[in-house]
């Protein structure tokens, strides 16, 4: 595990000024510079090499950065980042189980608000209503973020909400492809699931203690095993090309962080016409799950805190707060 957050001279200052320098630097330079020893230069300069950085050492000129690895490190996604609070501690993983089990565990324990938890791959990614969420190794961004919002349990669907616009934002930014999303907050593309979204709380009298927002985004996955084929898609199959996982994952914090504060300023409609404007499911005839039960209807509107409006069979109108609209069956394929 690497976290974002050290005291110490640790790696991560030689890396800075690697990234700086537009010629090669001595190891004396940097042990000058940094008050280190040259040992402690070149110890440093081996831990990056080990966390995939190409670095060039020439004993007469010295070291050079020459690319950094495909990774969700924390010096990456930290570097350059336009964020005030969701911005770390980042902890990064090579495996994991559930990226929003360990947000929710540090939550518990006091971690601060603005934690992320990456992993280049989950063993047990959770999807909403207790699906799975296949997690390949080093192609998709999977993370989660802490928050702590002093609000009553009943403004989550707004937040659920928000979450999914702030995807939409990062992913147009970062590719210029549109995603559209379907109630609340999954994320298609050509009919097909780009990414979804799991938030999930932790609440005491009527509090929100810990939020975890959790979001899985398929991003340069070359196919999809046979189950998932038919129904999944990424953005390097859109596009025909891949992207940096960690510009997108920057992006959405950025875009978060920034609709976030717009929703605690009570901005939250808003936010809901973005919403409106990019999403597949109003307008059409859904059914929704909700564990056993099942309701149909037509989608009708989302109410100003959140709720699905449905118009039944029979007329009446019912709101919705949670559930899972059912892919691909006749009256509703795929949206
Ligand atoms: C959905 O069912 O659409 C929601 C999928 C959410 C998956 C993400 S991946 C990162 C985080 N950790 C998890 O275990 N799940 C979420």
């Amino acid at each position: 595990m690497s976290t974002g957050k050290r005291t110490s001279q640790g790696p991560e200052v030689v890396l800075q000024l690697l990234r700086s320098a537009t010629d090669p630097i001595s190891g004396e330079k940097l042990a000058v510079h940094l008050g280190l020893s040259r040992a402690a230069v070149w110890k440093r300069i081996n831990r990056l090499k080990a966390q995939g950085y190409a670095i060039e050492g020439s004993p007469r000129r010295g070291y050079r950065l020459l690319t950094v690895p495909d990774k969700l490190l924390p010096e990456e996604i930290l570097q350059g980042l336009q964020a005030r609070y969701l911005k770390g501690p980042v902890h990064h993983f090579e495996t994991l189980a559930s990226t929003n089990d360990l947000a929710k565990d540090l939550g518990a324990r006091g971690a601060p608000e603005g934690t992320v938890v990456v992993a280049e791959t989950q063993t047990h990614g959770r999807g909403r209503v207790g699906r799975e969420w296949d997690s390949p190794p080093g192609v998709g961004l999977y993370v989660s973020v802490l928050l702590r919002p002093q609000l009553p349990p009943e403004e989550l669907p707004q937040i659920t909400l928000t979450t999914a616009v702030a995807v939409v934002r990062a992913v147009r930014r970062v590719t210029g492809l549109a995603p559209g999303i379907k109630w609340p907050n999954d994320l298609l593309l050509d009919g097909k699931k780009l990414g979804g979204i799991l938030t999930e709380m932790e609440s005491e009298s009527d509090v929100i203690r810990h939020l975890v927002v959790g979001l899985g985004l398929n991003v340069n996955n070359p196919g999809f095993p046979p189950d998932l084929a038919a129904t999944a898609t990424s953005l390097a199959l859109a596009a025909g090309r891949s992207f940096s996982r960690v510009r997108l994952l920057q992006a959405w914090l950025e875009e978060f962080e920034a609709l976030y504060d717009r929703f605690l300023r009570r901005e939250f409609p808003d936010i809901l016409a973005e919403w409106k404007r990019h999403t597949v499911t109003l307008g059409k005839r859904v059914t929704i799950r909700q564990g056993p039960r099942e309701i149909r209807g037509e989608a009708l509107d989302v109410a100003p805190d959140g709720a699905l409006l449905l118009r039944q069979d029979r007329g009446e109108i019912v709101r919705v707060t949670s559930g899972e609209i059912t892919p691909g069956s006749e009256e509703n394929p795929g949206a």
